[in-house]
């Protein structure tokens, strides 16, 4: 079944082809809190899981500004792995990609510094058993970030981001309406953010907007 119709299916070649050509771009800007994370917060030689990699453009931009860390990518979608392998081959080093699901991770407990993840929780079949999947591999003092679109988004702050997508400027009015009814329907609801991280029980966590774009961040750290 295509992602257009049941979300938490996985992405098909093509789908991941015109996702990664046309809108990965413009949602690095959704991802830019997570710059406050790399430069801010990850000590020296951390080690970061990203849940819903996709084709590796938060990878490679993270690489590209920590020499230090190291960087495992996670992508239900087997032709976004290697899509992020080929963008990231410079750094093959510290940067790996694998196929499996958020819901059954394969690694042990505690064994990650950060976990990240930008517009893949809308996909996952059951967000919360997610959330803990990713807490069970994050190492005590971890940090959390999830970036996903906020349901009740403000429509200049979608019209901003459509424009950013690579399309011919005729396909935006229609794009505008698919993402704000489709993908930001299946987005995150400001309460449901806070609901879902005081669910994880967690000592510290925040849900913030992301100025100037239909994006939330939840983040928390692990007791
Ligand atoms: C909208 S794309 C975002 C990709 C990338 N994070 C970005 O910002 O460009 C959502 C990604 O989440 C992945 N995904 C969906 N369900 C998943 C799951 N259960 N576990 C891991 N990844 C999943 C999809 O395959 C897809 O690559």
């Amino acid at each position: 079944m295509s992602v257009l119709f049941d979300n938490t299916s996985p992405y098909r070649p093509i789908e991941s082809w015109i996702y990664d050509r046309v809108i990965a771009p413009a949602v690095m800007e959704l991802a830019r809190p997570m710059d406050r994370l790399v430069f801010d917060f990850l000590g020296d030689g951390a080690k970061i899981l990203e849940v819903g990699c996709g084709g590796g453009h938060l990878a490679e931009h993270i690489a590209k500004r920590r020499s230090d860390v190291s960087l495992c990518g996670v992508d239900l979608a087997l032709e976004q792995i290697h899509r992020a392998k080929r963008r990231c081959s410079a750094w093959q080093d510290r940067l790996t990609f694998l196929q499996g699901s958020v819901l059954d991770l394969a690694f042990p407990d505690n064994c990650f510094d950060a976990i990240i993840s930008v517009a893949s929780i809308k996909h996952w079949p059951d967000r919360v058993h997610g959330l803990r999947e990713c807490l069970r591999v994050l190492s005590p003092g971890g940090m959390l970030n999830i970036i996903e679109a906020e349901r009740g988004c403000r429509l200049d702050s979608v019209r901003a981001f459509v424009d950013r997508w690579r399309i011919p400027g005729v396909f935006k009015p229609l794009s505008l309406f698919w993402f704000r009814t489709r993908v930001a329907g299946l987005g995150v609801h400001i309460d449901e953010a806070a609901t879902m991280l005081e669910a994880l029980n967690l000592p510290e966590h925040r849900v913030e907007r992301i100025d100037g774009t239909p994006g939330l961040l939840m983040s928390g750290r692990k007791a």
